[in-house]
């Protein structure tokens, strides 16, 4: 079965233009879930543009399907991550000027410190998923790190959804997925993904997750969570099974 992860710091985003209270994440994380989302992902960002401390606490209090804490390496947010424990971390790289992430963690940059981040969270239980390129030698670096999940980056595959290298983007990520599988790692996708460019995805067996935030919240912005959430797992399951 593939399962859809909703990312909701978006709504987060919403809130911080006014630095008020509303609309709360941690409400817009529940109607996913009572919608079908089988996960729900945050990103502590350094700077706190968008989801906050308390945040991941709260939310930590109410997912109980799978709660995924994304974020940097960096001590501040792995301590916070090892106080509160959420099912599964996922290292991305981090950069303060950045609109979004920008490209998947080169794990060979500081390969010792992933490590001993892995082995760290393994401690209190909580999974660990790499977000990297589709390469085989940053897959490679990530099993050897002790990741239990890799996340492949589609934001280069969704921009050129409609260009002349999308054959060649689509390829890259079906390569990669298929050598993931065969050394024993689970895989989830993520990154500009849409009710669109989804669709060809699904038909690479080995991958097992998606991890989506913008397209959907964008969408429940127009018409409401559990519809843009039900459109999602409708287009999942449909182009699956194909
Ligand atoms: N996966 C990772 C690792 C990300 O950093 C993001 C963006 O926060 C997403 C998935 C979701 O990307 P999008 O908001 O473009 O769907």
């Amino acid at each position: 079965m593939i399962t859809l992860n909703i990312n909701i710091d978006h709504i987060a985003t919403i809130r911080e233009a006014r630095k008020g209270v509303e609309p709360s994440p941690v409400l817009a994380a529940q109607k996913a879930m009572l919608a079908g989302a089988d996960g729900i992902v945050a990103h502590l960002r350094e700077d706190r543009r968008h989801i906050n401390d308390n945040d991941v606490r709260n939310l930590r209090k109410l997912v109980d399907t799978r709660f995924d804490l994304e974020m940097a390496a960096t001590d501040e947010i792995i301590n916070i991550a090892l106080d509160v424990v959420p099912d599964l971390v996922t290292i991305v790289p981090e950069k303060r000027d950045e609109l979004t992430t920008e490209g998947g963690l080169n794990i060979h940059s500081d390969i010792h410190r992933f490590a001993a981040l892995s082995k760290s969270m393994h401690n209190k239980n909580i999974l660990v998923s790499y977000f990297i390129e589709p390469e085989i030698s940053q897959i490679d670096a990530a099993k050897k790190v002790g990741a239990d999940i890799i996340e492949l980056h589609t934001g280069t595959y969704a921009n050129n959804f409609r260009s002349t290298k999308f054959a060649h983007e689509y390829a890259r990520i079906k390569k990669a997925a298929e050598y993931a599988e065969s050394i024993g790692l689970h895989i989830a996708a993520g990154h500009g993904l849409n009710y669109n460019n989804i669709k060809p995805l699904l038909k690479i067996s080995q991958i097992k997750e998606y991890s989506i935030g913008h397209s959907i919240i964008s969408r429940a912005s127009i018409t409401g969570i559990d519809s843009a959430v039900r459109d999602m797992l409708h287009i999942i399951q449909t182009y699956s099974r194909l």
